[in-house]
C-alpha cells in the first residue's frame, strides 16, 4: 500500500462493530440453544476465525445484511471436530476457547498462525489446570493446545488473584467456570475490559461484580440464553480517526455509535488530559454504553504520562496514541505497559522502529516508551512495515496522512484482522467517496 495526503479529514463515519464484543457474542450465542441475532458485528478475520470454529462444532451461523444469525443446537449437542480448530491471528479466540471448550465431553485441539505461536498461553493454561481442566500446550506455554486428551475435565471452581492484567485470561476462567461445580471468584489488580461479565448478565447467568472482584455462581451453563444484541462501534478502531482528526490541521469529524464502556475508553481520558478538542455525546445505553464522538484538530496538545490503571483501558490504542503524543508539546511517557511486548507483535519494538524511521523521536523503555513531542526529522526510509500487526498498519496509515511524499506500507493487508473497511473510511473522510 502506497499512501500520502496533505489535507483535512471531515464528515461522519460509523466504525465497524467491536471486535471483543463480537467474539463474545458469537461464543455465548453458540452455547445457547436456539436463534440469536447479532446486529452490526465485526466481520474481520479474527471474528471469522471464531465463527468458523463454532461451525465445526455444529452451530449454524449465517450472515444476512448487517446481521450474523447464530442458530445453535445448544452446547450439549456440539460434536467433536475431526480437525484442529484454527484460531488464525486471534488471541481472543485462542484464549477464550481454552475455557469454553474445557467443559465439553470431547477432545479439541487449538492452533493459530506464527504470531499466535509465540504468544504466552501459560497464563490461561495454569489457572485452567487449577480448575481441573485437562489442558496441555507446547511446552505448556504455547499453541498448539490440546484439551480433554485422554480424559474429560471435571471443572471445579477457583479463587483466583489475577497475576496479569488480561481480560482474555479473566474471560477464559469465567467461560470454564460456566461448567464448574462450585463458584468462581476472580480478583483483578486493575480492572480490564468487562464485556464478558456484561454479556453473562445479558445471557441469564448469575454473576456479581464488586469493584475488582467477580463472583460467578456454579453451573451457570444450564441457565445460558443469550439475548439478541447490537454490537457498538469499536473504540479501538475509532482511535485511529480520533488521532488523525486531532493531528491533521483543519479536520473535524463525527464518529457515530462508538462503544464507550469505561473499561475501554482510556483514549478519551487521554485526549481530555492533553487538551484535545473532543466531545462525547452519550446515547441510550443498551448492554454496553454507546456515544457519538466529535473530534477536531487541536494545535496545542500537551504531553502527558500514561500509566497504572489507565493502561488496560487503552492497551490496544497505544500504537496510535504514541503517534498522538509525538504531536504534543513536550515529553510524554507510557509506563506499566509491558503487555505491549506480547501483542500481535512486540508493540514497543514495532512502534518505536516505524515511528522513528518516519522522523519522530521515541525511546523504548522496559515497560513502555518516552515520546519527545513536536520534534520530527526527515524520514530515514520510504518503506515501512506492519509486521503483520493490524494496529501497526493502521498507525502507519494515519501517520502517512501527514506526509507529502508517498510512503509504502508492507503487509498492509493485516488491517483486515480488525478493520476491513479502513481505507474506504479514510477515503470517505478525505471527501473522495
Ligand atoms: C481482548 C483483551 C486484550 C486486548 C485484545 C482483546 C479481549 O488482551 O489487547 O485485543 O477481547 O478480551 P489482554 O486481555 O490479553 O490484555
Amino acid at each position: 500500500m502506497k499512501l500520502k495526503y496533505n489535507g483535512p479529514l471531515t464528515g461522519e463515519v460509523s466504525v465497524p462493530g467491536d471486535k471483543s464484543i463480537t467474539h463474545r457474542a458469537i461464543m455465548l450465542a453458540s452455547l445457547s440453544k436456539g436463534k440469536t441475532v447479532i446486529s452490526k458485528p465485526l466481520l474481520g478475520e479474527d471474528c471469522v476465525s471464531t465463527i468458523n470454529i463454532f461451525r465445526k462444532l455444529g452451530v449454524q451461523i449465517s450472515t444476512e445484511e448487517d446481521n450474523v444469525i447464530v442458530d445453535s443446537p445448544g452446547y450439549e449437542q456440539f460434536r467433536e471436530p475431526a480437525e484442529v480448530l484454527y484460531t488464525g491471528n486471534s488471541g481472543t479466540t485462542t484464549r477464550l476457547l481454552c475455557g469454553l471448550l474445557a467443559g465439553l465431553p470431547f477432545k479439541t485441539v487449538l492452533d493459530g498462525d506464527a504470531s499466535i505461536g509465540q504468544r504466552p498461553m501459560g497464563r490461561v493454561i495454569e489457572p485452567l489446570r487449577e480448575m481441573g481442566v485437562n489442558i496441555k500446550g507446547r511446552d505448556n506455554q504455547f499453541t498448539p493446545i490440546i484439551i480433554n486428551d485422554g480424559g474429560i475435565s471435571k471443572v471445579q471452581g477457583i479463587n483466583y488473584m489475577m497475576p496479569v492484567k488480561s481480560a482474555q485470561v479473566k474471560s477464559a476462567i469465567l467461560l470454564a467456570g460456566l461448567y464448574a461445580e462450585d463458584e468462581v471468584r476472580i480478583t483483578e489488580q486493575d480492572i480490564s475490559r468487562n464485556h464478558t461479565e456484561l454479556m453473562f448478565k445479558n445471557s441469564n447467568i448469575d454473576i456479581e461484580v464488586n469493584d475488582r472482584t467477580i463472583l460467578l455462581k456454579s453451573n451457570g451453563i444450564h441457565a445460558i440464553k443469550m439475548k439478541d444484541i447490537e454490537i457498538p462501534g469499536d473504540i479501538s478502531s475509532a482511535a485511529f480517526f480520533i488521532v488523525a482528526a486531532l493531528i491533521i490541521p483543519g479536520s473535524k469529524i463525527t464518529l457515530q455509535d462508538v462503544g464507550t464502556n469505561v473499561t475501554r475508553s482510556g483514549i478519551l481520558e487521554v485526549v481530555k488530559m492533553m487538551g484535545g478538542n473532543i466531545q462525547v455525546i452519550d446515547k441510550v445505553q443498551q448492554t454496553e454504553p454507546v456515544s457519538d464522538i466529535v473530534v477536531s484538530y487541536t494545535h496545542n496538545l500537551t504531553g502527558i504520562t500514561i500509566e497504572g490503571s489507565l493502561i488496560p483501558k487503552l492497551i490496544d490504542e497505544i500504537p496510535v496514541i504514541a503517534l498522538l503524543l509525538a504531536h504534543a508539546q513536550g515529553k510524554s511517557e507510557i509506563r506499566d505497559a509491558e503487555e505491549l511486548k506480547v501483542k500481535e507483535t512486540n508493540r514497543i519494538d514495532t512502534v518505536v522502529s516505524e515511528l522513528n524511521a518516519l522522523g519522530y523521536k521515541i525511546q523504548p523503555t522496559t515497560d513502555g516508551m518516552v515520546v519527545y513531542g513536536k520534534v520530527k526529522d526527515e524520514r530515514t526510509r520510504d518503506t515501512f512495515d506492519s509486521y503483520g500487526d493490524h494496529r501497526i498498519g493502521m498507525m502507519l496509515a494515519v501517520a502517512a496522512l501527514l506526509e507529502t511524499v508517498e510512503i509504502e506500507i508492507n503487509q498492509f493487508e493485516a488491517i483486515n484482522i480488525s478493520y476491513p473497511s479502513f481505507m474506504e473510511h479514510i477515503n470517505q473522510l478525505k471527501g473522495e467517496l
